[in-house]
């Protein structure tokens, strides 16, 4: 058994539509435990030095200006492979894709605005966390 954490984002079209109780009921349901949680509005800069491995692809621009429309809340979920996990309830990136009952196939308006981010490693999920977290707000 390897318990894990890993990295969220409930993106600005999940906010906007108030759905940050419903997701977080799923990923509750999928023995992933939130363990640090904050809404906030990124600024461009901030999306910018988030996203910088996708910093060369040609929807860079606009997946950053997307992430800066509106609040976002960022968190950190411990459980049971949660990486693999997280990602299984996510769905594919672009919702079309996504199989029945993921999140992104529930909820995701696009495959820009699909809803919810997640680490997909567990050496990204660490970056990912240090980026936004402290040691203190991470209660496990
Ligand atoms: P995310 O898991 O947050 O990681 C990068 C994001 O870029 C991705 O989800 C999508 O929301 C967004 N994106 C926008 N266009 C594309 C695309 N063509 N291919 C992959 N990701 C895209």
């Amino acid at each position: 058994m390897t318990i894990q954490r890993t990295f969220s984002i409930l993106k600005p079209d999940a906010t906007r539509r108030n759905l940050t109780g419903t997701i977080n009921a799923k990923i509750e349901s999928a023995n992933l435990r939130i363990i640090a949680q904050k809404r906030l509005k990124l600024s461009l800069a901030q999306a910018q030095a988030f996203y910088t491995v996708h910093a060369e692809r040609a929807f860079f621009g606009e997946l950053c200006q997307f992430m800066t429309s509106g609040p976002v809340v960022a968190q950190v979920l411990e459980g049971e492979n949660a990486v693999a996990n997280y990602r299984d309830i996510m769905g594919a990136t672009n919702p079309a894709n996504a199989a029945e009952g993921t999140i992104r196939r529930e909820f995701a308006e696009s495959i820009e605005a699909n809803s919810v981010h997640g680490s997909d490693s567990p050496e990204n999920a660490a970056k990912e966390i240090s980026f936004f977290f402290s040691d203190l707000e991470i209660v496990g």
